[in-house]
């Protein structure tokens, strides 16, 4: 089996690579190719890689190029985690929303539209050559924002699953609190990507036991304060939302605070230098504790149950993904992308059906959903009124005379990722 990674030079690969070797049993990697058009990092990233292989006695070959064309040429699936513009372009979206007392962020809000403009057309021209080399070949997308660049890449027809590490995380929490094996966690995941809700934790199976409310009683405390959210709020909402909600449910505090700090583009980027320093070194052949300070917890371990799935292996049947809605969600579009529980396997991801969403959440969603489809059509056709367009149609904006201050902002600030601009 012959698994590509574009992105390959990101200073979380060791991350994958760490879940490859330890998960060999799942999936058989054969032929690792980290691609990247940033040669140093990848050499860097390219020998830990090796190491790591080599020291848990993984016999796959990695193999590192700046050749996007030979790096997928006969990949069975390709992972996309690029960053377009890198942490600079990041540090850029967490910082000038601010101006106009909006959040920044990198996938939520104005910022996430800057990044979805700048991603896009770069995704699907990937995707283009990865369909030119291999039409059978499965997509796994975790790059952000993974709702938008998923919905781009199942309307252009490619075999795309979205993927976030959200879930999981939650899982494994849950699985610690309760002290029961992560497997035997089964979430009631509903939502978008990045605006997800826990309606339900089921023990054993999808069909399980419901042990959210005795969950919510015995460690109410510690799930708030991981979210930074009030635990008197849990209870009255009876349900975890992800940490991406903060932004919404305490908006106007998180604008106050990133006033104040340094942004978490140049949290990371700090880490990133520390990090690509201790790849470097030939003694280092396991993946640095430090790499549990970044965001991406658990991905690896996500990202191989579903290229086992989609490959036919021996992924789990049952995996919270991004797919398309089909119904599943009676409130929004057919083509709409949604992150839920689906039935994965060889054909793909289809999501399993949901309960009925409280209005409470739904409206959100729906109206998340509007704008994520106004962003990507600004993102394929550019253009200032279809920036203008999303920016007005998302419910952290709102207003006309925010939506052109913004629009100015985000194109100032991105004129080189634009073509049209
Ligand atoms: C989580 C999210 C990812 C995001 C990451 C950011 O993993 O699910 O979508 O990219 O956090 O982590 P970072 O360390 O870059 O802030
Ligand atoms: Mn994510």
């Amino acid at each position: 089996m012959k698994l590509t990674v574009v992105g390959g030079g990101s200073t979380y690969t060791p991350e994958l690579v760490d879940g490859f070797a330890r998960l060999r049993d799942t999936l058989p990697v054969e032929e690792l190719v980290l691609a990247d058009p940033a040669a140093d990092r990848l050499e860097l990233v390219g020998g830990l890689a090796r190491r790591i292989f080599a020291k848990q006695g993984h016999d796959g070959r990695v193999v590192t190029t700046g050749d996007l064309d030979a790096a997928v040429d006969g990949a069975d699936a390709v992972l996309l985690q690029l960053r377009v513009g890198g942490q600079a372009a990041r540090e850029r979206d967490e910082t000038w929303p601010l101006e106009c007392g909006c959040v920044g962020q990198e996938t939520t809000g104005a910022g996430g539209l800057a990044k979805a403009l700048r991603t896009v057309p770069v995704v699907l021209d990937i995707a283009e050559r990865i369909r030119r080399a291999n039409p059978d070949a499965w997509i796994i997308d975790f790059t952000n924002p993974v709702g938008i660049v998923t919905r781009a890449l199942l309307q252009a027809g490619h075999r795309a699953v979205g993927l976030c590490n959200v879930a999981i995380g939650l899982q494994r929490k849950f699985a610690a609190l309760l002290g029961v094996a992560p497997g035997e966690v089964h979430l009631d995941h509903v939502g978008l990507n990045h605006l997800t809700w826990e309606t339900g934790v089921r023990l054993g199976g999808p069909e399980g036991e419901d042990v959210l409310p005795g969950l919510l009683a015995g460690h109410g405390d510690t799930i708030a304060a991981d979210l930074r959210l009030p635990r008197p709020l849990l209870d009255r909402l009876g349900v975890v939302p992800s940490y991406y909600l903060r932004y919404y449910y305490a908006h106007d505090e998180v604008v106050e605070e990133s006033r104040t700090k340094p942004s978490r583009a140049a949290e990371v980027a700090a880490m990133e230098r520390e990090l690509l320093t201790m790849y470097g070194d030939p003694a280092l052949d396991e993946k640095p504790a430090l790499l549990a300070r970044r965001g991406g917890a658990y991905y690896s371990e996500a990202a191989v149950d579903l290229a086992a799935a989609l490959l036919g292996g021996q992924g789990s049947p049952y995996q919270v993904v991004n797919t398309s809605n089909r119904g599943t969600l009676p409130f929004l579009p057919d083509d709409a992308v949604i992150e839920v529980p689906a039935a994965v396997g060889r054909k793909g991801a289809t999501a399993l059906p949901v309960p009925a969403v409280d209005p409470l959440y739904a409206g959100l969603m729906a109206n998340v959903t509007a704008y994520e489809d106004l962003a990507l059509r600004a993102a394929l056709h550019g253009g200032r009124d279809r920036v203008f367009r999303a920016l007005l149609a998302h419910p952290l904006v709102g207003q006309y005379a925010l939506a052109d201050r913004l629009t100015d902002l985000l194109i100032a600030h991105n004129q080189e990722h634009l073509a049209w601009a």
